[in-house]
């Protein structure tokens, strides 16, 4: 069976609160996935583990055939996600929204350009996020 994500004993504590528990999926390709729960029941941190966005605590997980943490890079160039409704100050370019992100994490100032080139989005980096079209 060909899987677009696997998980295998997903697990996120943040200190002794366990946010995730041992989630082992299989998700077919060519598949849309429910992913349903009540509130807090660790959805959007399952997600963000997927996204490189917060480290798991323990398990490990493919991504069209790719393992994180080793392809941590290749998965980014082929995944879009958008978790919680991301806000973007309108009148500033995508640049300039970056940058505010980046300071606030203390990364080097070439890492905005690092990202733009990692997602495939050099050329658009200038425009206001308010002309962004979302397609
Ligand atoms: N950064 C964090 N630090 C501590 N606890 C967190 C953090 N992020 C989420 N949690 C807790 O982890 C649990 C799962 O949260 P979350 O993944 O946001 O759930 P869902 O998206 O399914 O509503 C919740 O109890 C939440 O309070
Ligand atoms: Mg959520």
């Amino acid at each position: 069976m060909d899987y677009i994500i696997t998980t295998e004993q997903l697990t996120k504590k943040y200190k002794s609160f366990v946010a995730v528990n041992n989630v082992s999926l299989n998700i077919r390709k060519g598949s849309i996935y429910g992913f349903l729960g009540p509130n807090g029941a660790g959805k959007s941190t399952t997600m963000k583990m997927l996204l490189g966005l917060t480290a798991p605590t323990k398990g490990s997980f493919t991504i069209d055939g790719k393992q994180f943490p080793n392809d941590r890079l290749s998965i980014l160039k082929e995944v879009g996600s958008f978790i919680e409704s991301p806000s973007f100050y309108a009148n500033l370019t995508g640049k300039e929204n970056l940058d505010i992100i980046r300071r606030i994490l203390g990364l080097p100032v070439s890492s905005v350009v690092d990202a733009l080139e990692l997602v495939g989005l050099s050329e658009f980096g200038g425009r206001l996020a308010k002309n962004t079209h979302w397609v």
